[in-house]
């Protein structure tokens, strides 16, 4: 069993198909946290991960995991939501949101009738969207309401250039920053490694951002979803609040006044430590990424105003 005398680490994810399920087991894999905590309106399923988890416990060694209810929120310190419709081929992210919001009601609602200081990490598109309306909901600090953002784009975005000038992606610095979806827009006039701009033709770069902005139009067309390298970025995030790490990392925050925006969630490079977004980092952009991220902005406010919240 676990050791009681430690302070225990929970995580619950809430949600347990593709994104939810190959997350926990990502978590686990790191031993993360002490409990792993699996919730889904389907309780087989997530009944079904959770054994299926706790037969592997002999490789990784001791984490308790099991399939819970809201009440198991109570002690969380991070709560991963992934619940909710994903898009079938052919659908944007935001053609799922009346869908999504009418679910997010009730587990917004559920999760903080028995938590009150954890930190909500919303990963169900649109996640932009779904961030905003999840921090009006609970009525939670800003901090503490994370979107997954536009980390995952800006890690299609690292790998792609990686292999473009054939070196180690960790090696790469460069962001996709505003809507995790189809206004996203790159900073290329910041990607650098070790401090050199990225040198690639024009023509080169539009194609590598249009393959990173389309990634998952292939992926789902392929094999209906996308689920390991965001199960990944979503791990990474644990890592840095539990760790309080303060990285860097493109997450969904609240943007009041950075950017000259207001009152919108969008992607951009945030410090994050154990309280969640601890500050957000103004990039300086040259004058067409600022139109960029301002139509990027317009967007998601335009679907911002399709919900009540
Ligand atoms: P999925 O259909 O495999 O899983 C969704 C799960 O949510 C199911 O197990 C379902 O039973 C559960 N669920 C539905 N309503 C629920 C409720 N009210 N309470 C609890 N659980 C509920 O879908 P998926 O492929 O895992 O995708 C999940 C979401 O993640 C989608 O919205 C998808 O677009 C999004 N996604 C986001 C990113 C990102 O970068 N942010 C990446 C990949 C997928
Ligand atoms: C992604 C999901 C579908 O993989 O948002 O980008």
């Amino acid at each position: 069993m676990p050791d009681k005398s430690a302070k225990a680490t929970r995580i619950a994810v809430i949600g347990t198909g593709a994104v939810g399920s190959t997350t926990a087991y990502t978590l686990l894999l790191h031993k993360r946290m002490s409990e792993l905590v699996l919730i889904d309106v389907n309780k087989d399923k997530a009944r079904g991960d959770a054994l299926d988890m706790n037969h592997g416990l002999p490789f990784v060694g001791n984490v308790r995991v099991w399939a819970g209810d809201y009440e198991d929120c109570r002690e969380a310190d991070i709560i991963v939501v992934t619940a909710g419709a994903a898009q079938k081929p052919g659908e944007t992210r935001q053609d799922l949101l009346k869908r999504n919001v009418k679910i997010f009601e009730s587990i917004i609602e559920n999760v903080t009738k028995y938590n009150t200081t954890g930190i909500l990490l919303i990963a169900t598109n649109p996640v932009d969207v779904l961030s905003y309306f999840s921090w009006k909901k609970s009525g939670w600090p800003a901090n503490r309401v994370i979107g997954s953002g536009t980390l995952l784009d800006s890690a299609r975005f690292r790998y792609l250039i990686a292999e473009e000038l054939n070196i180690d992606p960790r090696s790469v610095h460069a962001h996709i920053i505003g809507e995790h979806g189809d206004s996203e827009l790159p900073v290329w006039s910041r990607a650098n490694v070790a401090g050199l701009q990225v040198d690639i033709p024009r023509a080169r770069q539009e194609e590598i951002f249009q393959n990173t902005r389309d990634a998952a139009y292939e992926i789902i067309s392929a094999k209906g979803a996308t689920f390991y390298a965001i199960a990944l970025a979503l791990d990474r995030i644990c890592a840095a609040i539990l760790r309080n790490e303060q990285s860097v990392l493109t997450v969904s925050t609240l943007i009041s006044g950075h950017y000259d925006l207001e009152e919108v969630y969008l992607g951009v490079p945030c410090i994050v430590d154990h309280s969640g977004v601890r500050e957000i980092l103004d990039l300086e952009l040259s004058a067409e990424e600022q139109e960029l991220l301002r139509k990027s902005a317009r967007t998601l406010k335009s679907h911002i105003d399709e919900i009540s919240v």
